[in-house]
């Protein structure tokens, strides 16, 4: 890595493959509360159950590197919740073009939903986005013909439907690029948010 002929960016700590990807972590955490983030709204792969891909956009609700944890939400009734079920793993792809980062992050995937972590979420959820919720079909299925309007669901049923998933952070895969020579680095995380990283070839 000595070969760099662009000063380091103020943003990323170069110094050493795990703060580097410690440093592109706290980037990514800033997406959580910048709605003009890149890294506000993330692509989520999963497997489904007969082991097909399927990637979706996502809303990083939550960025916790001491926790190794990241936190989106979605809806009981959708595909991602099935491909989430017991033991599934996922991974997140995001980039972010003003600050020319690639972050991959992998893990295994805990659901939480009817329980006192998703009631306090929701009381802090605006109406708004409690409506996401609130529609009487599933996410995905077919519209009625005539195209009325179907009924909602009352706010009760609808917080049903709210799931908050945890993504465990283990795998952890950075690249930046950086003018004059890429830099990628591999490594691992526990859960105590601590990395073992590499230098690997981009
Ligand atoms: C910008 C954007 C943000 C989204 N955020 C979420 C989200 O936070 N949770 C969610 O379940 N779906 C979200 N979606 C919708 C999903 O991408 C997807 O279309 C829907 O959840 C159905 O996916 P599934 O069938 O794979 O479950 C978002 C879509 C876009 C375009």
């Amino acid at each position: 890595m000595n070969n760099m002929t662009s000063p380091a960016p103020d943003y990323l700590d170069l110094s050493d493959p795990a703060r580097f990807c410690d440093s592109a972590l706290s980037l990514l955490a800033r997406g959580v509360r910048d709605r003009r983030s890149a890294f506000h709204v993330i692509n989520l792969a999963t497997l489904s159950p007969t082991g097909l891909p399927r990637v979706r956009n996502v809303v990083l609700r939550g960025c916790e590197p001491r926790h190794a944890l990241l936190v989106f939400h979605t809806d009981r009734r959708s595909e991602k919740f099935q491909d989430l079920g017991t033991e599934s793993h996922a991974e997140i792809a995001a980039y972010d073009s003003g600050h020319k980062l690639q972050l991959r992050l992998a893990g295994p995937v805990r659901l939480h939903y009817l329980c006192d972590r998703a009631a306090e979420a929701w009381a802090h959820m605006t109406a708004n986005a409690r409506a996401v919720y609130a529609h009487s079909e599933p996410p995905g299925a077919l519209k009625a013909k005539d195209d009325a309007p179907a009924p909602l669901l009352n706010d009760e049923a609808a917080y049903q439907n709210f799931v908050i998933c945890h993504l465990h952070l283990r795998r952890l895969d950075i690249l930046f690029l950086k003018a004059g020579g890429h830099l990628r680095a591999i490594g691992t995380m526990n859960e105590a948010g601590q990395i073992e990283a590499d230098w690997v070839i981009p």
